[in-house]
């Protein structure tokens, strides 16, 4: 079979990764790849994950079988209706069921019309009417912009004049462009956070094992947001009473809910939720899967990743049994010296060869040099994941094989899978 992975990404890397397990993939293009991915696939620099019209001609020209659409923009610009429109099969929602990450105002909505527990919140089209209600709230206090922004919508306003200027940044200075024309103020919310990763095919639901990220850049959750620093799986906070409610009132009414909404959701739909002291409830969706959430999720799937993709696409789901390796895995970014602030790029990358075998590397942000030596492109470089029986030993692992791994200005935040520990041991 010829496959297809829209995006190149850390995420796409270990999508990539997975999909070559199975003896059927005999070749797997990404668009647009990057610099390591191109040892596990055939890269398409030339044509970027929102070219969608090029995307399609692509997969028609060479007889893609099946495609994967795996970053929230092209899933938002209705990839895979075109892919479907084109008659190819895919993995991902149509942009129509995308909209559950891409307008935050839609996602409240829908959890308000059917009683989803999520943050009470406002929606505001105008400045005005949304510095007037901040007077009468309290801090804390969430804004968030309503479309995509790079993961940095959201802001946390601390009193009235932070949060007035968290508005007039959105509205009147337009940070987020056409993503703030209408924003969220929402209630501050407190307790762990869970990141659950669901394959669904509109009706049956396979959560995946749960995983925590680690979105500030640096250590103890200080610095600025990032599109994340590192991730564990399972999370320890997500205990089975929790799985069994957000079944129940979480992810059971999501997917009921946009059936009746006209847009069944399919594909993989990531719940970011947030254990409260009055149970579990919803922060996020996002339409795809998280990175680097992806990175230590797939590493722990039994069954083939291709046929559980496959089965979303038929619709079939509910008659496959997807299993889980016991045990945890842990991934460790690698970052340009900087970031998420301004960086250097082209730095030389080297890799030990003689890593140990629970050790896998995704590349999320290198180059291939003309001598086909890697060097840095990107602020996120690598996620080095390791596998193994506890999570204790799937960071060591991690960590040491982070240490090995060189390139100029290297950063990596040195706490993560602290809080998931703790929180193992307050058990
Ligand atoms: P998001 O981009 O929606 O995932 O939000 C980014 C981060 O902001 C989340 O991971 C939370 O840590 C935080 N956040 C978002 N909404 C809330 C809320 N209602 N209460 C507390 N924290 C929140
Ligand atoms: N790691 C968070 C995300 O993928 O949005």
């Amino acid at each position: 079979m010829n496959l297809l992975v829209v995006g190149g990404g850390g995420r796409e890397h270990a999508i990539i990764k997975k999909l070559k397990e199975n003896p059927l993939a005999e070749t797997i293009y990404a668009l647009p790849g990057n610099g390591g991915i191109a040892a596990d696939a055939v890269c398409v620099p030339s044509i970027g994950a929102k070219e969608i019209e090029k995307i399609v001609d692509f997969a028609r020209s060479h007889s893609i079988d099946f495609a994967v659409v795996a970053p929230d923009d092209p899933l938002a610009l209705g990839c895979v209706d075109r892919l479907h429109e084109a008659g190819i099969p895919c993995f991902g929602p149509g942009a129509k069921a995308a909209r559950i990450e891409s307008s935050k105002v839609f996602a409240k909505n829908l959890m308000k019309k059917y009683g989803i527990p999520t943050a009470r919140y406002e929606v505001f089209g105008d400045p005005a009417k949304a510095l007037a209600y901040l007077k009468t709230a309290s801090f804390p206090i969430v804004v968030k912009a309503d479309g995509l922004a790079l993961g940095k919508g959201v802001l946390i306003p601390q009193n009235l004049r932070e949060a007035e200027a968290a508005v007039k940044s959105i509205m009147e200075d337009r940070a987020f462009g056409d993503s703030g024309n209408e924003i969220v103020i929402e209630e501050f919310l407190t307790g762990p956070e869970v990141s659950v990763l669901a394959f669904t095919d509109g009706t049956a639901i396979v959560p995946m094992v749960s995983s925590m990220d680690h979105k500030r850049s640096g250590d103890g959750d200080t610095g600025l947001n990032t599109g994340g620093m590192g991730t564990v799986a399972p999370n320890p906070c997500y205990t089975p009473s929790a799985a069994a409610e957000c079944m129940e009132k979480i992810f059971l009414p999501t997917l009921a809910a946009m059936r009746a909404e006209g847009c069944p959701f399919k594909g993989c739909l990531y719940f970011g939720l947030m254990i409260t002291p009055g149970g579990p409830k919803v922060i996020e969706y996002n339409c795809r899967f998280g990175d680097p959430e992806t990175q230590v999720v797939l590493p722990l799937l039994k069954t083939d990743l291709l046929t559980v993709m496959q089965a979303v696409e038929s619709e079939t789901l509910g008659d496959l049994a997807v299993e889980w390796r016991d045990g945890a895995a842990a991934c460790v970014v690698l970052a340009s010296g900087g970031y998420p602030g301004s960086y250097e790029t082209g730095k030389k990358i080297t890799i030990p060869r003689d890593l140990p075998a629970a050790v896998t590397v995704y590349h999320a942000g290198d180059a291939l040099a003309e001598d086909g030596t890697l060097a840095t492109s990107g602020g996120r470089v690598l996620g080095v994941t390791a596998v193994g029986d506890t999570l204790q030993a799937a960071l060591e692992t991690a960590y040491a094989a982070a240490g090995r791994i060189e390139f100029e200005g290297k950063y990596m935040r040195r706490d993560i899978g602290k809080r998931a520990l703790a929180a193992m041991e307050g058990r």
